[in-house]
């Protein structure tokens, strides 16, 4: 585990220490890690020198002081997973760290953020375009990975990058879902069995229906409380709620 000052003093001897052309893949997380951030750790370490994992459970991304409260952590679960997966350093900031500025400087996208999420979440993807940014520049990372199940994120995230001249390359790996093609998601965690087995239709829903409309009508007749069904970028998206967990999906159409 790395503290973040240990990372900045490794990164201060990044030349030193990366050998010619070796890279560093780093994988964003908050934590209770699940099949999905294993498979980006995975990839990371397929394709790159060192790996490094955050976890930090970033609380200006939450709108809601209860959703923050009530988000699953599991640390030393996360540690002996990430251990047994051979990444090189685990990053673990405090929010003192990762605010030092108290939040004085925020990135703020004004298109896509609007959408979809952002519309439900309002300053959500602040919250994430700046802890992102932040921990891109703290890793000096040269790939970061990212889940499609957070397709806005990553399309977010990359824009980002390109916009700011960050020199990190924002690679999209495909969802990590659960034999009932529930997509996997730290929030799972949350729901009872009855409740896991009915969020499997929503992959269902807007894998099979023929218009947003008649995927949103399905879900809410099965109990779910539904936020949007909406496409852009040649995806359908969803959110919804079962047993108050906001769960997000979406599939290329
Ligand atoms: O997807 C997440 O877990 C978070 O939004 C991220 C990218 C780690 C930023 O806090």
């Amino acid at each position: 585990m790395k503290t973040y000052e240990d990372m900045t003093k490794w990164i201060d001897r990044r030349e030193e220490i990366l050998h010619h052309g070796q890279t560093i893949g780093f994988v964003p997380t908050m934590g209770a890690l699940h099949a999905g951030h294993v498979s980006l750790i995975k990839n990371a370490r397929a394709e790159c020198d060192f790996v490094v994992v955050s976890i930090f459970v970033n609380p200006t991304q939450f709108n809601s002081k209860e959703d923050l409260e009530s988000y699953p952590r599991n640390l030393s679960a996360d540690l002996a997973l990430l251990d047994s997966l051979e990444v090189d350093a685990v990053l673990t900031p405090t929010e003192a760290e990762i605010y030092s500025d108290k939040f004085r400087f925020k990135i703020t996208e004004t298109q896509h953020s609007e959408l979809l999420c952002g519309a439900y979440r309002p300053g959500h993807f602040t919250g994430v375009l700046t802890v992102v940014a932040k921990l891109l520049g703290l890793t000096q990372a040269h790939r970061c990975y990212m889940g499609e199940k957070d397709y806005q994120q990553y399309l977010l995230v990359h824009d980002m990058v390109h916009a700011l001249n960050i020199r990190s390359e924002i690679i999209a790996c495909p969802t990590a879902r659960e034999e009932s093609g529930l997509a996997m998601s730290s929030r799972n965690a949350r729901l009872s069995s009855d409740g896991r087995n009915k969020a499997a239709l929503i992959y269902k829903y807007i894998s099979e229906a023929t218009s947003c409309k008649e995927a949103s009508d399905k879900l809410a007749e099965n109990g779910f409380d539904v936020d949007y069904v909406e496409e852009h970028w040649g995806r359908r998206f969803v959110a919804a709620s079962i047993e108050n967990v906001r769960l997000i999906d979406n599939v290329k159409i």
